[in-house]
């Protein structure tokens, strides 16, 4: 069974419209309540940032600090994690444009934020996620990633390497600079980044759909039935390493198509999730009209 992860103690100050604010828990469910614009999401979003990334709004950390308040904000919890009690501390320090924010884990600053999945693993479905089936391919994406986050937490590292690497492929192609050994070099590195990732995607759709399967017929719901496409479909099941060659091999030939392009055409950033709705075997973006 997985470890069960619970918040004793939220802190917080200047943080969104909380001056200061302690919520003490106890690993029961919780349940807000208040008027619009009381600050019960806000409460969800200082959740949220106890993991990697900028949280359920996506927000600008200077955003964040309440507003009048004379420095940044800051979120201090106390949880049963995956490794026992640890107490997190996270925020930044004055309220000038900032992409990085502190981290401190038990005291100590952290290196990484990728740390914290040591100690919890958070997803969140909120209502303003509702267009994931009818929105862009990149939120699904990124929803997505997020859950194979949550198993494997080298997925979001092994992600921005490739991005990374990607976008010093485009730079040369887009300077004229085709330097064969550098480019193959770049591909190479891309090749085996963007295969372990389309890899662990593959993986963690194997684990929902046997989770699918197995509550199908107890559950309420409509089932689905989830498939990746966009990048090598239909090839996983062949050894990774015939597949890094293979990914290789397409992105030498599609030097002066990806230069023409302004961007690499293909890899696993161009994949999307693709959800039927099994039952009646129609894409979930046909079917979430007002009433499913
Ligand atoms: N940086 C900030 N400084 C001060 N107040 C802020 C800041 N950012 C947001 N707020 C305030 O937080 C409030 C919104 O809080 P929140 O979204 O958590 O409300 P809510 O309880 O979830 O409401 P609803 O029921 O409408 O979803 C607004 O009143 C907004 O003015
Ligand atoms: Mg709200």
């Amino acid at each position: 069974m997985p470890h069960k992860v619970s918040l004793s103690r939220l802190k917080l100050t200047d943080f969104r419209n909380y001056a200061a604010a302690v919520l003490a828990l106890d690993g029961r469910h919780v349940v807000l309540t208040g008027d619009n614009g009381a600050g019960k999401t806000n409460l969800m979003e200082a959740v949220s940032l106890l993991s990697p990334g900028r949280g359920l709004r996506r927000a600008a950390y200077g955003d964040i600090t309440r507003v009048g308040a004379p420095g940044g904000f800051s979120i201090f919890a106390v949880l049963d994690g995956i490794e026992g009690e640890v107490e997190i501390g996270t925020g930044i320090e004055t309220d000038e444009e900032t992409t990085a924010r502190r981290l401190r884990i038990n005291g100590t600053p952290a290196k990484t934020a990728d740390e914290l999945t040591d100690h919890l693993r958070l997803l969140w479905l909120t209502p303003a996620m509702d267009g994931l089936f009818t929105g862009t391919s990149s939120d699904r994406r990124r929803f997505l990633d997020r859950l194979v986050l949550s198993l494997d937490p080298a997925h979001g590292r092994r992600a921005s390497d490739f991005e990374r690497a990607m976008r010093s492929r485009n730079k040369l192609l887009d300077e004229g600079r085709f330097d064969p050994s550098w480019l193959a070099g770049i591909e190479e590195q891309m090749a085996s980044l963007g295969i372990a990732m389309a890899l662990a995607r593959q993986e963690m759709l194997g684990l929902l759909t046997r989770l699918i399967d197995e509550t199908r017929e107890s559950s309420p719901f409509p089932s689905a039935s989830l498939q990746l496409a966009g990048f090598m479909d239909g090839q996983f099941s062949r050894p990774s390493v015939d597949l890094e060659d293979e990914y290789a091999a397409m992105l030498a030939e599609s030097r002066y198509r990806d230069a023409g392009a302004g961007r690499t055409l293909e890899g696993p950033h161009r994949a999307d999730l693709i959800v039927h709705h099994r039952e009646k075997a129609m894409e979930a973006e046909r079917l979430f009209g007002p009433a499913e």
